[in-house]
């Protein structure tokens, strides 16, 4: 998808569709007034008989029938101008190109209304179209051709064209792709997604310009005296995988970042199994490993002068003759022990290893991304992600880049009352505390083994699964993570 920029009005712009943001109540501003005009009055007349009123999610398609060079007006509703953000000039994006999409147009021209934050504006709107572009339909014998959009052409009367607007414009284009990676990881059926698969797919996209990778197989694992991800894979007839992926700049980097991402390509439950129904979409538990990569993958294009390194344990969750019991014991290389009561509480036993290895290196700031409890999932459903963190300004700036990029983050608290709940009575902790509050016993866990180094946990299970498709994802993988992460690393 090309992007062009135009200096040209609405009523002279040539386009198959045009898309014109009108806020709430904003019909009357003299861009609208001068459409209309032009069109006769029978714009206004629509607005009225479908009491469009710019009100957010609201929009409206006016075919222009040759009275203005654009075939299609299309009036974007942004809602109440105070309660415009970011994410709404994202979202409008996303619904310009969706209309396109219906319509099979080949281009858009989007009214960039203003100068202010035109940059920031610029790419959200471009975010917005290119994301919401993604189909997964390899697997439909009917799948139609993805759809052909050309061009979107930002435009205003008096438009100047900066080096920050393209700027802005070029890292969006550029950074796509890892969202897209790790939606197409995680929307890979479970026996084609595998802990092989997922190595060799980090190999594949993350290579040259500063990043390498290794993918650890079952020997170098034991090794590296992995306990928790070899004591999972004891159900499996996959061999485990461990992914490091690592970023060095180009010059000295100033400061270390580690990023840990949960990588179980099928969550079964293991012999604590779950209903048929809770599995049926378990194959998306590799989503917090499938942002790393598509993270990572992005980050020559970013070019931080830091150090980064991903880290992925990953392999499936099953039951078998071999697989671990409740009641097993797991001893970690920092030498903790955890009992397993509970084996479809894995993805904490995994990331433990992962945590204690990063935090050998100790790096000025580990990131774990997993889709962790269902309970983080009744707190906050699936539009939010819960973030607990063991400093408070790294949380915050954590939540901050989420909310640039329209990925929402709301922080739960680490209890340390509720440490009494994992207590073990024949080892240091167990894998599972009470009824309640699980997403916090479950961060709780993982703080054992981040060797106090400053760490963010985000758990995304709700805003992976989400149902719903959401204005710039389709349903099942959703990428989620990849842009917070991206945002975070390019500022840390
Ligand atoms: N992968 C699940 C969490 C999950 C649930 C992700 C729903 C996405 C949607 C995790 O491994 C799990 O099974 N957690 C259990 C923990 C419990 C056994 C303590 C849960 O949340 O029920
Ligand atoms: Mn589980
Ligand atoms: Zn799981």
């Amino acid at each position: 998808m090309e992007v062009r920029y135009k200096d040209l009005s609405p009523e002279r712009i040539k386009t198959d569709l045009l898309a014109l943001p009108v806020k709430e109540d904003g019909l009357n501003e003299s861009v609208v007034r001068s459409l209309d005009r032009r069109l006769m009055g029978n714009l206004s007349d629509r607005v009225r008989k479908n009491r469009f009123t710019g009100a957010e999610g609201t929009s409206l398609l006016y075919p222009t029938g040759g009275l203005l060079p654009a075939a299609h007006l299309f009036l974007i509703g942004m809602g109440k101008e105070q309660e415009i953000e970011a994410d709404s000039w994202r979202k409008a994006g996303a619904k310009a190109r969706r209309e396109a999409t219906g319509l099979g147009t080949e281009d858009i021209a989007f009214y960039l209304s203003s100068d202010r934050e035109a940059e920031n504006r610029a790419g959200a709107i471009v975010e917005g179209a290119l994301l919401a572009s993604y189909q997964f339909s390899k697997y439909r014998s009917d799948s139609k051709p993805v759809s052909s959009l050309r061009a979107i052409t930002l435009f205003r009367p008096g438009f100047r064209k900066s080096a920050a607007i393209e700027r802005s414009v070029r890292l969006v284009l550029n950074l796509s792709p890892g969202v897209f990676l790790a939606r197409d990881l995680v929307n890979e059926p479970p026996s084609v997604t595998t802990a092989r698969y997922l190595g060799e797919q980090a190999e594949h996209h993350c290579q040259g310009r500063g990043l390498s990778v290794e993918m650890w197989g079952k020997k170098k694992i034991e090794a590296m005296k992995l306990a928790g991800l070899l004591a999972e894979n004891r159900g499996s007839t996959e061999e485990p995988r461990f992914i490091v992926i690592r970023y060095r700049p180009g010059k000295r980097a100033k400061k270390k970042v580690a990023l840990i991402g949960k990588g179980i390509t099928f969550d079964s439950g293991g012999l604590s199994l779950k209903t048929a129904k809770s599995m049926e979409t378990m194959k998306l538990d590799m989503a917090g490993g499938a942002a790393i990569i598509g993270a990572m993958s992005g980050l020559p294009h970013l070019s931080p002068e830091i150090e980064v390194t991903g880290y992925i344990p990953t392999t499936d969750n099953l039951p078998s003759g071999s697989a671990q019991k409740p009641g097993d014991i797991i001893r970690y290389l920092n030498g903790k022990t955890i009992e397993v009561l509970n084996t479809d509480a894995e993805g904490r036993l995994i990331l433990a290893d992962a945590l204690a290895l990063a935090a050998k290196e100790k790096p000025d700031c580990m990131i774990d991304l997993a889709t962790l409890t269902g309970a983080c999932m009744v707190a906050l459903g699936t539009q939010v992600g819960g973030v607990f963190g063991n400093r408070q300004p790294l949380v915050e700036e954590v939540i901050r880049c989420g909310r640039a990029v329209g990925e929402r983050f709301w922080q739960l608290p680490l209890v340390k009352e509720y440490r009494e709940e994992i207590k073990s009575s024949v080892a240091d902790i167990k894998n599972v505390g009470g009824s309640y509050g699980g997403a916090i016993t479950a961060a709780l866990t993982l703080q054992e083994f981040v060797c106090d180094r400053p760490w963010v946990h985000l758990d995304i299970a709700g805003p992976v699964y989400a149902e719903k498709e959401t204005p710039i994802c389709s349903r099942g993988g959703t990428g989620f993570g990849v842009r917070t992460l991206l945002r975070f690393l390019s500022s840390f």
